[in-house]
């Protein structure tokens, strides 16, 4: 065995060099694997006994991509061109020997090797574009080479991770060999290419499949018409489009210039920053300081939920998506039946989509069973309760929990906003006690804030978490606070939006330009959705109990206008549930502003965006200063995965840095002065905009 550097070796088997990189974790294209791959397959053709190269990797997976963390700095060793070049042009046939995962520059290499095989369970994909990039080894040239334009369309703007035998199919790979037994298969298989004299194939020399879609536009045109909606706002997709464009249209080496332009103009714009920056901040979240990765784990094998609705049928379906015993707990027998009734309605037309086989419906409906008593929760690990907010229904639950649950059960509220230190009190436990903060619909939703409370245990947070990747939630840690992070955040845009409309934007302004910013809807069109009668109480505001003014919220509900469901709300809605302006809407919101003297006012869509996005960045930076998120970049992850802010923008924070923080605070003064406190920045804010910082400085 040969050492080529610290990563690479190179054995020489019976006429096979076998050059085995070994750069944990992900065997990423640092300096050194890429300086591994180049003295390596030197080496290899200098080497008269080496008659045929196997490149392979040690570790869970093949080379995984581009060394993400070195982007952006100064280049070391080979580059990875260089290191294609060798392999390209090497004068013995070069064989990728794929486990694990072959991802973007992986892939890349992969590419330039004569011949690839792997392991049924290995994976290829160029996932650059969940990066906000494209590949940029020439990936996108040599890909629909292999595969067509069609399919590379599918895979590039996708990312998609395409299982081998996919691959096999495809001819991307060319043959698998038996799992397990990779560098053997890799061996036998050089072997046979020696024997059979078989060309030195170069991926970039096909044609065919380029020559077949040359003269047919709509392939492109098509792709882009139906996938428009998907690809609203991102820059990433259509690069990578237009560089198979070329690949289709231009030689080889022009593609190529193509290629890197793009991959250039990408690679140095805001979006692929924020993306790989969430990136990272989606792998960092899990990660949580005072609890060491080795806190013991608590055993989950039974979990009990209490409430059927929608929020505890979602819950649910979440545990028993992976195997996990539920046993529900309702009040009633109708409102139980009713809830599993939900469930099993839900996995139907999950299977009616192919999503899930018929088995499997039974499978998961039979983990799901339901009582009428607490007192069945006896054997549970975890207990989630889901029922309606109120404080002394919840302390009602969590004191008879107390009595009945097992030591070292796990007492979960599902609460939104409720005080889970209160909560806690009603327990003899209250190291046992935490916040499950699950969004709806419960079962699709991905974001899960973990909120600890004073007391909650570590081993309590550490198995939380963990449950919470098993059943592939992404999951915050926060504190208690009203409305924790999420809803925090989430209630000073909708003061601004309420707050703007009463000046004299429309509810159809502030949504559009939120949506423009990249939000699937804004607030108003969500408010529709949901319907606006959810927490509507007429004694709020009528009689002996009311307690605020009659809002524009109220006289809509008044005249059944309670949203989508009942073709009317905010907006008008047709028969297909498009949304139109609305007269009445407008004249409602006209006659109440009159009313309360507010002097309404044309407002521009900067300022619509301003007063709804900086306060939230302002309420964040309080949030940190409160240490009730641990990092910046995990309140961006709330907002990513809970509440659809546009992944290109990077979350609240780094937004804020993007724009400036010094700018977000003169203009937070700016509306302070003008309308008062509301705006005040954070000392928190102001400091990081003195010193000239962002949160990203923040440590
Ligand atoms: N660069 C740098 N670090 C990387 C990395 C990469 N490409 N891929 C993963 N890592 C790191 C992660 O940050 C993590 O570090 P941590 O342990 O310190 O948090 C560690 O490797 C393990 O990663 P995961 O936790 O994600 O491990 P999994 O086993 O769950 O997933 C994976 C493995 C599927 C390879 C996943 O890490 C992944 O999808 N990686 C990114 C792949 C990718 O996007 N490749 C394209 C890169 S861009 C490119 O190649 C440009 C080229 O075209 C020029």
């Amino acid at each position: 065995m040969t050492a080529i550097n610290s990563v690479t070796d190179l054995t020489v088997e019976d006429g096979i060099g076998v050059l085995t990189l070994n750069s944990p974790p992900v065997n990423a294209l640092s300096a050194n694997v890429r300086d591994g791959i180049f003295e390596g397959i030197k080496q290899a053709q200098a080497d008269d006994a080496v008659k045929a190269i196997v490149l392979i990797c040690d570790g869970r997976t093949f080379i995984a991509g581009a060394d993400i963390s070195e982007f952006g700095g100064a280049q070391k060793g080979a580059s990875l061109f260089e290191a294609q070049e060798m392999m390209e042009n090497s004068v013995k046939p070069v064989i990728a020997a794929i486990h694990g995962t072959a991802l973007g520059g992986g892939l890349e290499v992969a590419l330039v090797a004569n011949y690839r095989v792997a392991v049924p369970s290995a994976k290829c994909g160029l996932p650059e574009v969940a990066l906000g990039l494209l590949p940029g080894a020439g990936g996108t040239q040599r890909l629909p080479r292999i595969v067509g334009a069609e399919k590379a369309l599918e895979m590039m703007t996708s990312g998609a991770h395409v299982p081998a035998k996919q691959c096999l199919e495809m001819g991307l790979v060319d043959e698998l060999v038996e799992e397990g037994k990779l560098r053997e298969g890799a061996i036998a298989f050089a072997r046979k290419v020696l024997a059979e004299n078989r060309p030195l194939k170069k991926v970039r020399d096909l044609q065919d499949k380029m020559d077949a879609a040359r003269g047919h536009p709509e392939i492109f045109a098509d792709f882009r018409k139906a996938n428009a909606r998907k690809f609203r706002g991102f820059l990433a997709p259509e690069s990578n489009i237009k560089c198979i464009e070329a690949a289709v249209n231009l030689p080889f080496d022009e593609g190529m210039a193509v290629e890197r332009k793009l991959f250039m103009e990408l690679m140095t714009g805001v979006q692929s920053a924020a993306q790989r920056y969430v990136f990272f901040a989606e792998r960092q979240v899990w990660k949580v300081p005072d609890v060491p990765e080795d806190t013991a784990i608590l055993p989950i094998n039974k979990v009990g939920i209490i409430g059927a609705g929608t929020m505890g049928g979602g819950i649910a379906m979440n545990f028993a998506n992976v195997g996990i015993p539920v046993k529900i707990v309702e009040m009633k027998q109708d409102a139980l039946d009713r809830g599993l009734g939900v469930i099993r309605k839900n996995y139907e037309n999950t299977a009616k989509r192919g999503r899930l086989t018929d088995a499997q419906v039974e499978e998961r409906t039979a983990l799901l069973t339901g009582s009428l008593s607490l007192e069945d929760l006896a054997d549970c690990d975890l207990i989630i309760e889901a029922v309606f907010e109120n404080m002394d229904v919840k302390k009602d639950i969590f004191g008879k929990l107390d009595k009945i649950a097992k030591p070292g059960a796990i007492l979960a509220t599902n609460t939104s906003a409720l005080n889970i230190d209160e909560i806690a009190t009603a327990t003899t436990r209250p190291e046992a006690v935490i916040g499950l903060h699950f969004f709806s619909p419960a079962n699709v939703m991905r974001l899960l804030e973990v909120v600890r409370a004073d007391k909650t245990s570590k081993e309590v947070i550490a198995t939380s978490m963990k449950l919470a990747k098993k059943i592939g939630k992404i999951a915050a840690l926060v504190g208690v606070c009203p409305g924790f992070v999420g809803n925090r955040m989430l209630f000073q845009r909708q003061n601004q939006a309420n707050a703007l409309v009463f000046e004299g934007a429309m509810p159809w302004d502030v949504d559009r330009v939120l949506f423009d910013f990249g939000f699937p809807m804004g607030p108003f069109a969500m408010s529709d959705l949901a319907g606006l009668d959810i927490g509507y109480r007429k004694e709020d505001y009528e009689g002996e109990t009311a307690k605020r003014p009659k809002q524009v919220r109220d006289e809509l509900v008044e005249l059944e206008r309670r949203g989508q469901k009942t073709g009317a709300g905010y907006y008008d809605y047709d028969e297909n549930r498009v949304a139109k302006p609305s007269a009445i809407t407008e004249k409602i919101i006209k006659d109440y502003a009159a009313k309360s003297g507010a002097n309404q006012r044309d407002i521009s869509d900067e300022e619509i965006l301003e007063r709804t996005i900086f306060p939230m960045i302002n309420e964040g930076a309080k949030i940190l200063e409160e240490g009730k998120a641990i990092r910046a970049s995990d309140i961006d992850i709330v907002w990513i995965n809970g509440y659809g802010w546009p992944v290109y923008r990077g979350g609240p924070m780094f937004y804020g840095d993007t724009v400036g923080l010094k700018k977000v605070v003169e203009r937070l003064e700016h509306y302070e002065k003008q309308m008062g406190d509301f705006f005040k920045p954070s000392a928190l804010l102001k400091k990081l905009a003195e010193e000239g910082k962002g949160f990203k400085d923040l440590k």
